[in-house]
């Protein structure tokens, strides 16, 4: 298996290190060895969604320029998972380049079933130190034309990385908004134009960032554990059906 995923979108704010933090606990819980990568200097936001940031000493940085072992930087959220974080730098000049990040990831790659990798918004160095060494990607997108843009960009960098696994998110959906703001006729067409077939449907669901951002979607799997657990399933190929049908 040993799979490594990119989880990217054009725009920013769609959900990515949301949907990284949710999906890695969800493999996690399948009895799957994860190790989550963020690679958004400057803007981290992974260790936080995974309750990990008081501990956090080392980011990736320090394991590519020898300031810590692997080990030191390589932290474990709570709980009786086989889930890894390494956090990016908090200062975006830390930035880790592509071909290093590669390198570290091939390192490790053996040791892990699945490798998740946070990348910013677009299609800058940081999403590309992402891209690099990933076999799959996962576009996240909201239901509003500019972000369906932006999946169409990431879709063309990801094809040019030779990236052809390529699945997407439909975070954020909210039924009533999606019908009053009247831009797509149902979610086919926004499926259509992303060009992107669709592996989970995430609704605007309050809780997704009352738990997220308190670090405490593993402590509190209700809801979003049924919408990740499923999208890992489907992930693996698995027959689940889309958890929220409109
Ligand atoms: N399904 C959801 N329901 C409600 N809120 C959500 C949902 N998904 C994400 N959010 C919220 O949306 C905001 C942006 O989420 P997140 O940080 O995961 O996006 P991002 O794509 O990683 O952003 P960036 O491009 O800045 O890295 C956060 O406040 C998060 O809690
Ligand atoms: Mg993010």
């Amino acid at each position: 298996m040993n799979q490594v995923i990119v989880i990217a979108s054009g725009k920013g704010g769609t959900g990515k290190t949301t949907v990284c933090a949710g999906l890695s606990i969800a493999l996690a819980k399948q009895n799957n060895r994860v190790l989550v990568i963020d690679s958004d200097s400057g803007m981290r936001g992974v260790d936080i969604m995974l309750g990990i940031t008081d501990d956090l000493v080392y980011d990736i940085s320090d394991i590519i320029s020898g300031g810590c072992t692997m080990d030191q930087a390589i932290y474990k959220p709570d709980g009786e998972y086989e889930l890894y974080c390494v956090a990016a730098p908090n200062n975006p000049d830390d930035e880790v380049s592509p071909s290093l990040l590669k390198e570290f990831i091939e390192k490790v790659k053996a040791d892990f079933d699945y490798i998740l990798i946070d990348s910013p918004a677009g299609t800058g160095s940081g999403f590309e130190a992402a891209a690099v060494a990933a076999d799959r990607a996962i576009v996240v997108v909201n239901t509003e034309p500019t972000s369906i843009r932006g999946a169409q960009n990431i879709k063309n960098r990801l094809l040019d990385l030779k990236i052809t696994d390529i699945r997407l998110v439909i975070n954020r959906f909210d039924k009533d908004r999606f019908i009053q703001t009247d831009i797509y006729k149902d979610l086919d067409e926004i499926i259509d134009e992303s060009g992107i077939r669709l592996i989970a449907l995430i609704p605007e669901d309050i809780k997704i960032t009352t738990l997220s951002q308190r670090g405490a979607m593993i402590h509190n799997w209700s809801k979003s554990g049924i919408i990740f657990s499923a999208m890992a399933q489907r992930l693996k190929g698995h027959n689940v059906p889309l958890v929220v049908k409109v």
